[in-house]
């Protein structure tokens, strides 16, 4: 009877999932092999993975506005409400390259993935130099950005992926 029971049970459970994968709603749209990629790139420290472009701090300056930064962040990024990006947390991060990463991918929000890498170079120049990380006159692009020194980069302990386990602590010492 306990048999029957899990039996009937299995039978169940494949039933559903069989039918979950069925049935086809036709929503959305297969994403583009260009999509995926906008999504599916994550730069690293050395910025092997940029793409070609540049910028300048002044040419970021019009590109937050254009492209609505000041609706969330403020006209100056000072002023939020979301996060300060002049200021506040990014100023901190190991790698200028994970800024350029963190805006192409993740910003402007509701809008990922549409900025240009122009755009992105720029709106990074932008707030690194507000941030007095660059001068208003460098150009980042593909060999310039891995380049910048960020103030924390001596800090940034590199992950130790081969050995983690669970309970491994978070592989950033930021002090204040
Ligand atoms: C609709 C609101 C909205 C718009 C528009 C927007 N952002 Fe953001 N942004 C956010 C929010 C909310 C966060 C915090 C997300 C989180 O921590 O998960 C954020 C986080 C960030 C961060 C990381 C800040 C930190 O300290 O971690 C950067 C950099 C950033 N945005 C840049 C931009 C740029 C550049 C634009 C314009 C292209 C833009 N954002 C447009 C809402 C917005």
């Amino acid at each position: 009877m306990q048999y029957l029971k899990l039996l009937v049970v299995v039978i169940a459970l494949s039933a559903v999932t069989a039918w979950a994968q069925g049935p086809s709603y036709k929503l959305g749209k297969t994403a583009t092999a260009e999509e995926v990629k906008t999504w599916d790139t994550s730069v690293g420290p050395e910025g092997k993975e940029l793409p070609a472009g540049k910028g300048t701090a002044a040419e970021g300056e019009k590109v937050f506005t254009a492209r609505g930064c000041t609706w969330c962040h403020g006209p100056t990024g000072e002023e939020g409400p979301a996060p300060h990006l002049v200021g506040g947390g990014i100023a901190g991060w190991a790698f200028a390259t994970s800024i350029w990463d963190y805006i192409n991918r993740a910003m402007p929000l509701n809008h990922e993935g549409s900025l240009t890498p122009n755009e992105v170079y720029s709106l990074t120049a932008y707030l690194l130099n507000r941030n007095k990380i660059i001068q208003p006159g460098d150009v980042l692009d593909q060999t310039t950005l891995p380049k910048v020194q960020m103030p924390n980069r001596g800090r940034y302990i590199a992950p130790p992926v081969d050995k983690w386990k669970p309970g491994t602590p978070r592989p950033f010492k930021i002090e204040p």
